[in-house]
C-alpha cells in the first residue's frame, strides 16, 4: 500500500492552497467542507474564489508565494500552473513537516485527496495513489448510486445509541450482532424514511429484548415494484432491499434479470398466479408472507411493474397491517410507464391527450367486463388496458360501439422493456388482427388515443410493427 488511509480533522485548522485557478478551487471547496481555516496565495482568483473571500469564508495574499507562507500551516496544496513552483513549494513543506500535495504530481506529494462520498458523518474515500484518479471517480460514482442519501441520518442515529448499546450488551460479539441488525432491518428503513421516533421506539425494544437474551430480530416486509422488466428500471431503494432480503417472493411477472440481483443465499419462492391455475391463493400469500416474517426474516415481496396499480398491493399490506407485521412499499415502474416510454408514446401530450386513465381488460367471471365505457369514449383522452389481450376484441368492439372512431391509433406492446418486446401499432379496428397476426402473448399492454400516432416517429427501443 503506497499510501497509509486517514482522516485528517481540519477544522480550524490553518491550511495554505497556492493558486487561483479551477484546480485550486476545487481543492479550497473540498477544505471548506472540512471547515478549515484557508489562506490562498495567488494574483488571481476565479469569480468562486473571490466570492469566497468576499463571503469571508477565506483570506487571500495576492502575491507570489515565499517560503513563510508555509509557517504555521497544518496542510498545504500546491495548485499553480507551474510544476516547478510546486515541487519547491513540496519540498519546502517537506523541510519543516508541513503536510504537503503537488497537484497531479504524485512523486511530490505526501498525501493524496480521495474521490470522496459524503454521507456525513459516514465518509467513503477511494483513492488510485494518484495513478488513475478518473478510475476512483467512475468507482465513486458507481457506490453513489448504492449507498442511499440518508446514510448520515442513519450514521447520527447510531452515534446518538452507541454508549447504550455499550452498556447494555456486554459481549462485543453480541454488540456485532445487534448493530448488524440495526442498521439493516426495520430500525434502519425507519431512520431512512425519516421516522426516527418509530426508529428509537424499535431500537429501545430490540435492545431490551436483547440484553435479557433474546436475540431474533423483529421481521418485516417490503412490497416492492420490480417494474415491467429492464432491471436497469429499480429503484435504488429497490435494489438496497432486495439484496438485504432473506427470503424473496415474486410473481411470474418479474423479469428472471430482476431476479438475479436477490442475494445467492437468499430463499426465493414463487408465488406465480397462472391465468387459469392459481398456484397459491391470494390469502396462501397472505399467510405465508405473515409467517415469514414472524420468524424475524427480511422478506420482499416482489411484484412485476407497480405494487399499486393492479397488484394487489393493498390487499397484502391490509392481512400484514392486521397481524401487526411492519412494512414499507416501494413503488416500481408500471407497465403504462415503461411501455409507452419504450415505445415512444407519450401518455399525455399538449397536443392530443389531457388526460390518461388505466383500465383493467380482466373479465369477470360472467365472461363481462366491468368497464364504464362510455366515460372513456374522449377522443383526448389515452387509454392504458392492462391485462387485456384475451378481452381485446370485447375492449375493441365496445369502445366503437360506444362511439370511439374506429380509425383512433392503438397499439399493443407484448413483454415492453425486456428484449423480447413486441410493438405493434394499428388502428381501434384493425388491433385485433394485427395482434393475432402477429401472436402476441401474455404480458401484454394496450393503449388507444391519439397519442399512438407519435410512435412512428418517436419509437426508439426494438422494432415497431404497423
Ligand atoms: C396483474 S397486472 C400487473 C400490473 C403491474 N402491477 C404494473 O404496475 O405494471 C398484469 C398486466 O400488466 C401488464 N404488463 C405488466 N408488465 C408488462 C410488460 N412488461 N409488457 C406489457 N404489459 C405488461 C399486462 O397487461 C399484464 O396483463
Amino acid at each position: 500500500m503506497d499510501y497509509f488511509p486517514i482522516f485528517l480533522k481540519l477544522k480550524n485548522q490553518h491550511c495554505l492552497v497556492v493558486g487561483g485557478g479551477d484546480v485550486a478551487t476545487r481543492k479550497v471547496q473540498s477544505l471548506l467542507a472540512a471547515e478549515a481555516n484557508i489562506t490562498l496565495v495567488a494574483m488571481r482568483l476565479t469569480p468562486l474564489l473571490d466570492q469566497w473571500l468576499q463571503e469571508g469564508k477565506i483570506s487571500c495574499r495576492h502575491r507570489e508565494f515565499t517560503s513563510t507562507d508555509l509557517y504555521g500551516k497544518s496542510l498545504v496544496i500546491a495548485a499553480t500552473a507551474s510544476s516547478s513552483l510546486n515541487q519547491r513549494i513540496f519540498a519546502e513543506a517537506e523541510v519543516i513537516g508541513v503536510l504537503a500535495n503537488a497537484v497531479d504530481d504524485p512523486d511530490y506529494c505526501r498525501f493524496v485527496t480521495p474521490a470522496v462520498i459524503d454521507r456525513s458523518p459516514l465518509v467513503i474515500a477511494i483513492s488510485s495513489g494518484g495513478t488513475a484518479p478518473v478510475l476512483s471517480r467512475m468507482l465513486r460514482q458507481q457506490i453513489e448510486t448504492l449507498v442511499p442519501a440518508a446514510y448520515g441520518r442513519l450514521a447520527r442515529f447510531a452515534g446518538n445509541f452507541r454508549d447504550r448499546v455499550k452498556s447494555s450488551l456486554s459481549s462485543m460479539g453480541a454488540r456485532r450482532h445487534f448493530w448488524e441488525e440495526a442498521l439493516a432491518g426495520p430500525i434502519a428503513d425507519a431512520v431512512l424514511n425519516g421516522n426516527e421516533s418509530e426508529a428509537a421506539t424499535l431500537f429501545n425494544s430490540e435492545l431490551e429484548k436483547q440484553s435479557h437474551g433474546h436475540t431474533r430480530p423483529e421481521g418485516q416486509v417490503s412490497l416492492i415494484g420490480a417494474g415491467p422488466g429492464d432491471p436497469e428500471l429499480l429503484t435504488l431503494k429497490a435494489l438496497r432491499l432486495i439484496q438485504q432480503a432473506d427470503v424473496v417472493l415474486y410473481d411470474n411477472l418479474v423479469s428472471q434479470p430482476v431476479l438475479n440481483l436477490v442475494r445467492r443465499d437468499a430463499l426465493k419462492i414463487s408465488v406465480a398466479k397462472e391465468k387459469g391455475h392459481h398456484s397459491k391463493s391470494q390469502e396462501d400469500i397472505n399467510s405465508e408472507l405473515i409467517k415469514l416474517a414472524g420468524q424475524g426474516k427480511r422478506v420482499c415481496r416482489l411484484k412485476g411493474g407497480d405494487p399499486f396499480i393492479f397488484g394487489r398491493g393493498g390487499e397484502e399490506l391490509t392481512a400484514l397491517a392486521e397481524a401487526q407485521i411492519p412494512f414499507q412499499v416501494v413503488p416500481g415502474i408500471s407497465a403504462a410507464n415503461g411501455c409507452s416510454a419504450y415505445a415512444g408514446i407519450p401518455l399525455t401530450h399538449r397536443d392530443h391527450a389531457e388526460s390518461v386513465t388505466f383500465v383493467t381488460g380482466h373479465k369477470k367471471h360472467n365472461g363481462e367486463l366491468d368497464v364504464p365505457w362510455s366515460s372513456l369514449v374522449n377522443n383526448r383522452q389515452t387509454l392504458v388496458f392492462y391485462m387485456g389481450l384475451t378481452s381485446m376484441p370485447m375492449i375493441c368492439e365496445q369502445l366503437q360501439a360506444h362511439g370511439l372512431a374506429h380509425d383512433t391509433p392503438a397499439a399493443a406492446i407484448q413483454q415492453g422493456t425486456s428484449a423480447d418486446q413486441q410493438l405493434i401499432v394499428s388502428s381501434l379496428a384493425g388491433l385485433v388482427s394485427a395482434a393475432k397476426k402477429a401472436q402476441l402473448r401474455s404480458p401484454t399492454l394496450i393503449i388507444i388515443g391519439q397519442v399512438v400516432q407519435l410512435a412512428e416517429k418517436l419509437h426508439w427501443f426494438g422494432e415497431l410493427s404497423a
